[in-house]
């Protein structure tokens, strides 16, 4: 599916969002923005806990945050992490956004340029809801 925003948008509003990440911890700092079906973007960046494992990535964060506000269809997120590498969305984030919205585009940018993904392409062969089916 199509984004409504310009991609570049998108990275805006992930690098915006990266200002408020709380990452105390790691000094890694994240942003991120998801974009509905019907053109609304939610942001999210990574919040960190004193204990570690609680540590809450900005994808999953932006994609909450829109789910708890009653969207539920999803065209692209966009990932910006620490200036000038690219920052590929961890396997418990792929699998969420899978969860929800197979047909997401990743959109990444280390500052410089944009890379683009499926997440198809960086998630085969998920798990999925189908496979919780009762035969
Ligand atoms: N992090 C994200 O927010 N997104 C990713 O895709 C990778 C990792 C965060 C989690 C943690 O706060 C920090 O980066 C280091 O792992």
């Amino acid at each position: 599916m199509h984004l409504k925003n310009d991609t570049k948008i998108l990275v805006d509003v992930a690098t915006e969002a990266r200002n408020f990440s709380q990452a105390a911890f790691s000094g890694f700092r994240v942003g991120a923005a998801i974009e509905t079906e019907d053109g609304k973007i939610f942001s999210g960046c990574n919040v960190e806990s004193s204990s570690y494992g609680l540590t809450i990535c900005a994808e999953r964060v932006a994609l909450t945050k829109a789910l708890s506000e009653g969207y539920t269809r999803f065209t692209a997120i966009a990932v910006v992490g620490p200036i000038n590498d690219y920052c590929p969305p961890c396997g418990a984030c792929r699998q969420l956004l899978h969860d929800y919205a197979p047909e997401l585009k990743i959109v990444l940018s280390n500052g410089k340029e944009i890379r683009e993904h499926s997440l198809k392409e960086l998630l085969p062969f998920a798990f999925e809801k189908t496979n919780l089916r009762k035969k």
